[in-house]
């Protein structure tokens, strides 16, 4: 039986953080609560403006992933600034985000079909690749059929599917087939390259649950949600909870 990974996303276990300066609660705590729990991933965002996970969180998250023998997921901006970063801890995968200062959370996937933007991106994998070979990149990208051909054209191993106005659209209770109909195509296109087919942004344990059902992704990255949750019943029970939901739905038999 295979099932689905749930990579958990500890930025905001750092916003608190860094809400006061204070060195509590602990990046490295965080992450070993989520693996000890089941978690498959832990994920973390080093943005530009260093508003959440800070540059030391990078190899002090790195070391607890390798304890556990699981992957850490670094998300990123394309700047020569965090290639260099990530070629400097080679983590297990680099997923490569659009950023703008101003945004509250990453507004969208990338654009690739803006030409200029494609070849700052097509840049920042090849360099990655140099760099730091081992390390898997994944492109943070809307499900639409242009978009996904034009990644399948650079140097990666993955898409993750934007899925923030799928889980507004399902919080609204508004009808969520559109999303998930372009998700079935959006795999087809995918993994006839045989690249993973990852999702996230925006996910709760609710909506969650009928992307599982599709048995579409093989990797959901869960941030925010699993933060807010764990105010309520701790971290280690969210995730327990999360990674119980997983394994409802297999994804092969
Ligand atoms: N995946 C990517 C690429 C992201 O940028 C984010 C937000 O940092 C997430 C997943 C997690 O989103 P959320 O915190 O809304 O669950």
């Amino acid at each position: 039986m295979k099932y689905a990974r749930l990579g958990v996303n500890i930025d905001h276990v750092a916003t608190l953080r860094q809400q006061r300066g204070e060195f509590y609660p602990e990046i490295r705590r965080a992450a070993e609560v989520a693996l000890a729990a089941g978690a498959h991933q832990i994920t973390i965002h080093l943005r530009e403006d260093r508003r959440h996970i800070q540059d030391s969180d990078v190899p002090k998250t790195h070391e607890i992933c390798k304890k556990f023998g699981l992957p850490l997921n670094l998300e990123m901006g394309c700047s020569d600034e965090m290639i260099d970063i990530a070629a400097s801890h080679s983590p297990d995968w680099v997923c490569l985000v659009p950023e703008k200062r101003q945004e509250r959370t990453t507004e969208g996937g990338l654009d690739v079909l803006d030409k200029n933007n494609f070849e700052r991106i097509k840049k920042a994998c090849e360099n990655l690749k140099k760099k730091t070979p081992l390390t898997k990149i994944s492109l943070f990208v809307e499900a639409s059929e242009d978009v996904l051909k034009k990644c399948l054209l650079l140097q990666a191993d993955a898409v993750e599917i934007h899925t923030g106005e799928y889980a507004k659209d399902f919080l609204d209770g508004k009808d969520i087939s559109q999303h998930l109909v372009a998700y079935r195509r959006g795999r087809e296109i995918i993994k006839a390259a045989s690249w993973g087919y990852h999702a996230g942004h925006g996910l709760t344990f609710d909506s969650l649950e009928p992307l599982l059902a599709e048995k579409q992704f093989e990797e959901y990255n869960i941030g925010h949600w699993i933060i807010a949750e764990a105010l309520f019943i701790g971290l280690g029970h969210v995730v327990k909870e999360m990674c119980t939901l997983v394994k409802k739905y297999p994804i092969e038999e």
